[in-house]
């Protein structure tokens, strides 16, 4: 087996979870449910990739998995388990875990029924359509990304109780009391999490409420290992706890995030807020090589992209063809072209843009793509300078299954690291950036390079367009894998190299997550790589054809692939070796 990354963090995980079970057994829940662990720390498994034989979580915070699996450990299912992740993410991966965002979940019972549930942030009823133009008529980035402008309604806690209602089975208080817990009585704080509160000073202290909710009252650094409680935070957690959706939709909640608005000029409402509802949507489904993959439909353009990918490749021998080699990597980038090409024409919320969903899902379609495949490298229509992010951007994904083998695969976000920066004074949570996802100028990228037009254009109450994808792969009736990522436009072919690489390459999990991988999004007209690539595949590429072949810097992956996959009678759960994180389950 090759191992890529070997991060084995094994002793101090295992201190760790010494410290979450005394939290658990501490926990003052108003329900009668008791969540003393019964059973002994050796029969619980975590780190970077874990064996299991029952179930498992897989997130980017170790804490998150192991509450998680501490629900599932206490009669809890997969969709209790997801939606405990979901909020203690929200505490102990502030970056991009939230309750001010939106996400989708991917849910696929025992039986194999599968659902898919749309919790992304909607335009404010009051937004226009050129409100990030200025007088010119040029976007203004600053506006789309770090103001308050730049928040679409938040959706993820109608979502997560959403979900929970339909599929839970422990009370809700049980399910969001971890989240008040690591939010009330503090959590030690990661080294990365630590360094990223350091290096975003320059942003967030000019922002009074960021300020407070991120560094101490003397204004100085949290240090690695040093306890972090975000109080206004359990405060916002007990209101939704105690009142469920109005605990954040109306009430104080409500006030709070009203009164941020007026504070910068922003739009959402108390109407807004009221109104907002999460949709359960019709998954997509496509077939590949005789499995069946599941994944998030528009106002994702994720399962969409996955499925159309899958479909333009199965013609083609990429077993044969071989892992990294310059022929699979063409193929794959050619597809990638074409595919990105249809998502910024075609691709919009379904409920405002009529979204062309059965062509592109076909087989037949996906073969007319292909079609002008040569042995070289097609140029995408105007090209554009490839531009490589500085920093790091942050979603986040995590994948559950439990004993049953109801599986969950979820997928949430304020956008970039951060959302845009400002934190509901007195409710402690981060407000999303989320509308810069909308295409706010015809063939003007976004912070993702993505172009788009009138099927992404913002209109009021309008969804806008996601590269997020949730997937679960089953077969024969059974699932096989749990995937997704982080990674704006990257998340797509992220989650696409995971699947190829289990079905075609026949990796194991940690080999499948952690392998280099490379992008391609039509445009602009180039291809990032990550270090592991050889240089004479690219120096091949290069000589198919294919132009602004960059490597990233060590320091920015592409994306943050936690998964499940269960092969036999075992599990195998793996959080992305690129990052910390971390997989736990019995
Ligand atoms: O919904 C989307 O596609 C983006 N807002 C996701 C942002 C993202 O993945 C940033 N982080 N890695």
């Amino acid at each position: 087996m090759i191992c890529f990354q070997n991060r084995s963090r094994g002793v101090r995980k295992a201190l760790k979870y010494k410290r979450m079970n005394s939290l658990i057994n501490c926990r003052r829940c108003a329900t009668a449910l008791t969540f003393a662990l019964s059973v002994t720390v050796t029969t619980f498994t975590e780190g970077n990739t874990i064996e299991v034989e029952n179930a498992a979580v897989s997130s980017r915070s170790l804490l998150a998995s192991e509450a998680g699996v501490a629900v599932l450990r206490n009669g809890g299912n997969a969709v209790d388990a997801a939606v405990t992740t979901a909020f203690a993410l929200a505490v102990t991966y502030p970056s991009a875990g939230n309750l001010g965002g939106g996400g989708f979940a991917v849910i696929r019972l025992p039986g194999g029924e599968v659902f898919a549930n749309d919790h992304r942030e909607r335009a404010p009823l009051n937004a226009t359509r050129d409100m990030f133009l200025d007088e010119r008529g040029e976007y203004v980035a600053e506006r789309a990304l770090r103001s308050h402008l730049s928040s679409g309604v938040p959706g993820s806690v109608a979502g997560l109780l959403a979900i929970h209602e339909r599929f839970g089975v422990l009370p809700r208080e049980a399910v969001i009391a971890p989240a008040i817990e690591f939010a009330r009585e503090g959590f030690e704080l990661p080294a990365d999490i630590a360094r990223q509160f350091e290096s975003r000073h320059e942003w967030f202290q000019y922002i009074d409420s960021t300020r407070k909710a991120f560094y101490k009252s003397d204004g100085s650094f949290y240090r690695a290992g040093e306890l972090f409680k975000q109080p206004d935070l359990a405060a916002t957690l007990s209101r939704i706890s105690e009142h469920g959706r109005d605990g954040f939709y109306t009430g104080q909640t409500a006030e709070l995030i009203v009164a941020e608005m007026s504070r910068g000029a922003g739009l959402i409402s108390k109407s807004d807020l009221e109104e907002y509802q999460p949709v359960w949507r019709e998954p997509i489904h496509g077939r590949y090589r005789g499995y069946d993959v599941h994944s998030m439909p528009p106002p994702s353009s994720g399962g969409v992209l996955v499925v159309q990918l899958l479909n333009m490749l199965e013609p083609f021998e990429l077993s044969e063809l071989g892992f990294h080699t310059a022929p699979s990597m063409h193929l794959m980038i050619e597809a990638e072209r074409r595919s990105y090409a249809d998502r910024a024409v075609h691709l919009g919320d379904p409920d405002f843009y009529p979204v062309p969903l059965e062509t592109l899902l076909s087989k037949r379609y996906a073969r007319s793509r292909i079609e002008d495949i040569g042995a070289t490298a097609t140029t995408s229509d105007g090209v554009a300078a490839g531009s490589v992010p500085k920093e790091p951007f942050e979603t986040t994904h995590f994948s559950v299954i439990d004993t049953d083998g109801m599986a969950v695969a979820f997928t949430t976000t304020i956008n970039g690291g951060y959302g845009s920066g400002i934190v509901v004074e007195g409710a402690g949570f981060l407000l999303n950036n989320e509308m810069d996802d909308f295409s706010a100028k015809p063939g003007t990228p976004n912070m993702f390079g993505l172009i788009g037009g009138e099927a992404n254009a913002i209109e009021p109450g309008k969804r806008m367009l996601s590269s997020m994808s949730p997937t679960i792969v089953s077969k024969g009736g059974e699932f096989i894998l749990i995937t997704g990522s982080p990674g704006g436009s990257t998340i797509i072919t992220t989650t696409l190299q995971v699947i190829l690489n289990v079905i075609d390459h026949g990796f194991e999990l940690e080999e499948a997550v952690n392998a280099p991988r490379f992008h391609h999004q039509w445009q602009p007209n180039s291809v990032r790589f990550e270090a592991g690539i050889k240089q004479s595949v690219i120096d091949e590429l290069e000589a198919m054809g294919h132009v602004n072949l960059n490597q990233m810097s060590e320091r920015f992956g592409i994306g943050d692939a936690n998964s499940i996959l269960k092969h036999r009678d075992s599990i195998t759960a793996t959080s992305d070796g690129r990052n910390e994180g971390g997989a736990a389950g019995f």
